[in-house]
């Protein structure tokens, strides 16, 4: 179901002019999200229960952002729930197994899609009713989205700790409050700068080929009253011997136990000029995005996306030539030794990150 321009009744205004992106519907029975594919356009919210359109709705980023599928699918996993008819605990459970193991494989890089998912399978208990465990389904999705919010937050109040008013900073893609339930990781800091009066001259790379960039951290970033530029992915290194970066803010999808960590493609060549160029670069992210059972980053699934999106989205006519082969990773790796500290939940992680990541996020 789609709306328009409707005034939702979203509980909380987290980002000054922004609503939430992941939330529950107001009667409690579909997974609420603000289509990503349209703006910064036209404000439309999608309400969905069924396995397949939560599918699409990731598959196709219309809810994007590691943190913000995983909850999108905690949600959505519940809704659907919802809807199986089944009154047997036992068919109930294969069938959640069933549908998680679906949403988990609608895209492979963030960790924090296939973190919530097993975090709602666990959370069911086979001597339990299905009644009962659709009330722990509902209870643990909101306790993931509270986390969300309270995790952004906290990255946002470290982070913070790491800038001046009125630095100069260069992000990648957007990790902001779109692509989590609230604040953002990357962005947080700015956010909650904004809070307590205070601006930043913020560059957002346009983020080639899906303009996350262009299209969703200038549009959240404006909404919110910071100066915004938006420069090409190539610029970067110009803004940078200009002297107006003083960090490097980006998110992550996957860290790896030895601090490795998955981004949006483009984000390691980002790290390497910051190196050049003596700026501070930063990897925001929450405890959902650190995966210790991953060694490095030669471990890590790069999702392909379509050829389309490079050579047809955006432009009127297609502008490659017929038949030229296209490669479209979604993500690369940037190297532990690459990234100046990583702002997390738990407080700010400098190097040897194997050791420090561990103690921070490891079971004991
Ligand atoms: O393909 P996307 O738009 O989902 O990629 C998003 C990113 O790469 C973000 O930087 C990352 O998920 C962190 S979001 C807080």
């Amino acid at each position: 179901m789609s709306m328009e321009n409707k005034n939702c009744s979203h509980e909380h205004q987290g980002v000054r002019g922004l609503p939430d992106t992941v939330a529950f519907s107001p009667d409690g029975r579909a997974l609420r999200i603000l289509d990503q594919t349209k703006l910064p356009g036209e404000t439309v919210y999608l309400d969905l229960t069924e396995p397949g359109e939560i599918y699409e709705a990731i598959k196709s980023l219309r809810v994007r952002g590691a943190p913000a599928i995983g909850v999108a699918a905690a949600i959505g996993l519940y809704c659907a729930a919802l809807r199986f008819g089944e009154t047997d605990t036992d068919r109930f459970i294969a069938k959640l197994r069933e549908t998680a193991d679906y949403l988990n494989s609608s895209r492979p890089t963030a960790v924090n899609l296939s973190w919530a998912l097993n975090t709602m399978t666990e959370a069911v208990d086979p001597a339990l009713s299905v009644e009962d465990n659709l009330a722990r389904l509902r209870a643990k999705a909101e306790e993931l989205r509270d986390a969300d919010i309270a995790a952004c937050r906290a990255i946002g109040e470290y982070g913070l700790t790491l800038l001046c008013d009125g630095a100069g900073i260069l992000t990648h893609c957007n990790a902001g409050h779109l692509a989590t339930t609230r604040y953002g990781t990357a962005l947080a800091p700015i956010h909650v700068g904004r809070e307590r009066g205070m601006n930043f001259r913020v560059f957002c790379d346009e983020t080639r080929p899906l303009l996350q960039g262009a299209r969703l951290s200038a549009y959240e970033l404006c909404a919110n009253g910071v100066n915004t530029t938006v420069i090409c992915d190539n610029m970067a290194s110009q803004v940078m011997k200009n002297g107006w970066i003083d960090a490097v803010i980006v998110g992550a999808d996957r860290i790896a136990a030895n601090g490795d960590t998955a981004n949006k493609i483009g984000t390691s060549g980002l790290a390497i000029l910051a190196k050049h160029y003596g700026i501070p670069f930063y990897v925001a992210a929450p405890y959902s995005t650190i995966d210790l059972s991953t060694k490095c980053g030669d471990d890590i699934v790069i999702e392909q996306r379509s050829p389309d999106e490079v050579s047809e989205l955006w432009y009127e006519k297609r502008m490659t030539p017929e038949g030229v082969s296209v490669y479209n990773p979604a993500f690369d790796v940037t190297p532990a030794e690459h990234i100046t500290a990583f702002i997390t939940d738990r407080g700010i992680v400098r190097p040897p990150y194997t050791e420090k990541l561990a103690r921070l996020f490891g079971e004991v």
